[in-house]
């Protein structure tokens, strides 16, 4: 592509009135990255640059980009028909899609409530597990725990059980009632471990305390990231799911995966959960569900909850929640075509297979400047740079910056470099990301 057939965008578009989500909008808008198109693992720049996605988009487009199976489902359904509610109402595609779900889940989670996003999804799936709790005579189990620099979106009951602190610092106040697991990212006993690390199991005890303290029967829900995907590829330690599991049964509080960034292949098995062989009550998911290209979530849930919700008069409705959109019929299509996808070349057990290269790769960044951790499951990994004492964040900034412009799309929190490619790359696509990164780390001091 030339200039010409994409105009500088500086020029051409006006930069103020969009207000961007998460973004530095000033510094932003002073040098924009603009995306203009996508096919396979690359978008195009407005100048008509390659640059290799190595982020799936933002965690979503776990089938890479362009793929008309997607866009031809989608065109179908918005021709046949555009919109249909499910308030009292129904169409085929979200029974089809809820079915199909189902049999993709891990074991017993096989009732689906749709949503359109991941933080409708985790207030969706807390607003369940209180509800549970009342339909099964526990209403006093109101509290609901955390972990600390967990990320489940930025609903006001999302950001209430995260633990991002600037995501939730400004916005006071948030849901009572709420505590905080301690996290599990531990550097100097678990720094460049390849996989889950050895040590940490412990810091699920912290579970045990919370309960000590406010008395189980106070207690509606732990949620959880398997791996926490947003503050920086914060893995698990070996056994960590398995103890809070344990913990939770015992106490009779349910367990909530958040999947929205593990679900549908991430790790290398279609849920974290099926992975790490914990089976939690409730899963949250959205991003992949549809590859990224309309917004839609799911939410998992154990049939013995959704029956708890199954009582009282047939006329009344069981559960005072949804959405205009839940199970929108276009959404619905785009998530099929891409079931579809998944299922025809197997990706949702590609990461898997990528895993041991993908680690390897990544860990070759091991000595380079800066450098203090790195961390990787399935087709997801971070690269942990120290802060400079005056900045932090700044180096993390720049070494994103500085990959775009070379050609390669990653991700920063903090000074914390994520990446997530399309569950679709080839070996020399992600040689190809690890060498931009390489280059650029080397070269920002
Ligand atoms: C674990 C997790 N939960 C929830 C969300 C929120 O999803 P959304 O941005 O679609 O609302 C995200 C987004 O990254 C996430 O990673």
């Amino acid at each position: 592509m030339t200039s010409l057939q994409h105009p500088n965008p500086a020029q051409d578009l006006s930069l103020d009135p969009f207000w961007m989500p998460f973004t530095a909008n000033r510094q932003y808008k002073a040098r924009p990255r603009l995306l203009t198109s996508a096919q396979g693992v690359f978008y195009t720049d407005a100048d008509g640059r390659q640059v290799l996605d190595g982020t799936s988009g933002l965690w979503c487009c776990n089938a890479g980009h362009g793929r008309r199976e997607i866009s031809e489902a989608v065109s179908r359904q918005i021709q046949q028909m555009d919109f249909a509610p499910t308030f009292q109402m129904g169409h085929p595609l979200p029974f089809q899609l809820a079915e199909r779900l189902s049999e993709l889940a891990p074991a017993g989670l096989n009732r689906v409530f749709f949503t359109n996003s991941g933080s409708e999804s985790v207030d969706t799936a807390l607003k369940i597990a209180l509800g549970y709790q009342r339909a099964i005579g526990q209403g006093t189990r109101t509290r609901l725990i955390g972990r600390e620099l967990g990320y489940h979106g930025v609903g006001f009951g999302g950001v209430s059980v995260g633990g991002m602190a600037n995501n939730r610092k400004a916005f006071i106040p948030q849901l009572p009632g709420v505590d905080h697991l301690p996290h599990t990212l531990d550097l100097e006993r678990n720094a460049f471990t390849k996989g889950l690390p050895a040590f940490g199991v412990e810091r699920a005890e912290a579970l045990e305390a919370l309960v000590a303290l406010h008395g189980a029967e106070n207690i509606a829900a732990v949620i959880v990231e398997p791996m926490s995907g947003s503050a920086g590829v914060i893995l698990p330690p070996q056994g960590y799911l398995q103890r809070l599991r344990e913990i939770t049964s015992k106490h009779g509080i349910l367990l909530i995966f958040d999947e929205v960034i593990t679900g549908y292949g991430r790790v290398g098995a279609p849920f974290a959960s099926q992975r790490w062989g914990v089976t939690p009550d409730i899963i949250t998911t959205a991003k992949g569900l549809t590859n990224g290209a309309i917004p839609m979530g799911a939410v998992f849930v154990a049939q013995h909850i959704h029956d708890a919700f199954m009582q009282g008069p047939k006329g009344l409705i069981e559960f005072f929640h949804g959405y205009t959109y839940s199970g929108h019929p276009v959404a619905a299509a785009a998530a099929l075509a891409t079931l579809d996808i998944y299922a025809n070349e197997q990706l949702l057990t590609r990461a898997a297979e990528l895993e041991d290269y993908w680690a390897d790769a990544l860990h070759s960044l091991r000595d380079l400047p800066n450098v203090i951790d790195i961390r990787n499951t399935g087709l997801v990994g971070a690269v942990h740079l120290a802060s400079r004492p005056d900045a932090p964040g700044a180096r993390g900034y720049e070494v994103f910056d500085g990959c775009f412009w070379e050609g390669a799309m990653v991700r920063c929190s903090g000074d914390i470099i994520a990446m997530s490619p399309p569950l679709t790359v080839e070996k020399a696509e992600l040689d190809r990301l690890i060498d931009t990164l390489a280059t650029v780390i080397r070269r920002t001091t």
